[in-house]
C-alpha cells in the first residue's frame, strides 16, 4: 500500500506528527506551502472559506492508495491550505485520513473551536473517500496542573521531547489501526 502524508504546519507540531506518521507508515511526505502564508491571511481565508493558492507539489496524488492530510485547527475551522488541497484532489484521492494536532482536547471536541466540526467538514468535502479523522490534541502533553490553561496550549509544541505519555498511547493505537 503506497501512502502519502501531506501537511501544513506553522509552529512545528503538525510537522512532527506528519513526519512520525510518514516514518511509521513508510509514506512519502510533502508540505503544503500557500503562496501568501501570513497567519492573518490563513485565518481570514479559513473563516471566509476562500481557496488559497498553493505551491505545486511534486507528488502524483493518483498514484497513492491513501493520503494522510495533517494540519492545525484555527478558530474552529478546517484551515484553508488543507481545505484547498482536499477540494482540489477529492476526485483523485482514493482514501483520505485526516489528522490534526490541535489545541483543544476531548472535553472541547463538540464546541465551536473543537475538532468534531472540522472532522464533519472534511467528511462533507471528501465524501466516502474520507476513511478516518483523528485528533492528537496538545492537551494530551500538557502537565495536569496546566490543563485548561490557554497560554500553555498555545506555547507547548509536539516534538521528540514532548511526545510522551497519553499522546504516545493514542498514537500507537492509531498506527496499529491503520
Ligand atoms: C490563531 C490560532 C487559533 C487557534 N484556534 C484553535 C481552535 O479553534 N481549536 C483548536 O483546537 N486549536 C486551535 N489553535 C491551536 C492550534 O491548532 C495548535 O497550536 C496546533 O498544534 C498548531 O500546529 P502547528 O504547530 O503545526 O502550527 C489555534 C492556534 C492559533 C495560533
Amino acid at each position: 500500500m503506497k501512502s502519502l502524508v501531506v501537511y501544513y504546519s506553522r509552529k512545528g507540531s503538525n510537522k512532527f506528527l506528519a513526519q512520525k506518521i510518514a516514518a511509521d507508515r513508510g509514506s512519502d511526505i510533502v508540505e503544503l506551502k500557500p503562496l501568501g502564508n501570513s497567519l492573518f491571511s490563513i485565518i481570514m481565508s479559513s473563516l471566509f472559506k476562500t481557496p488559497v493558492p498553493l505551491q505545486k507539489i511534486s507528488a502524483d496524488i493518483a498514484s497513492y492508495d491513501s493520503v494522510y492530510v495533517c494540519g492545525p485547527i484555527y478558530m474552529g475551522q478546517l484551515i484553508s491550505p488543507l481545505a484547498t488541497f482536499i477540494k482540489k484532489n477529492k476526485k483523485t484521492i482514493k482514501s483520505l485520513h485526516f489528522v490534526t494536532c490541535c489545541g483543544g482536547g476531548e472535553a472541547e471536541k463538540d464546541g465551536k473551536f473543537g475538532y468534531n466540526s472540522v472532522f464533519n467538514k472534511v467528511k462533507e468535502i471528501a465524501g466516502p473517500a474520507c476513511l478516518s479523522c483523528e485528533a492528537f490534541p496538545i492537551d494530551l502533553i500538557i502537565p495536569d496542573e496546566l490543563r485548561g490553561n490557554d497560554e500553555a496550549v498555545m506555547n507547548v509544541r509536539l516534538s521528540s521531547e514532548t511526545f510522551s505519555g497519553a499522546i504516545v498511547e493514542k498514537y500507537n493505537q492509531y498506527i496499529q489501526k491503520m
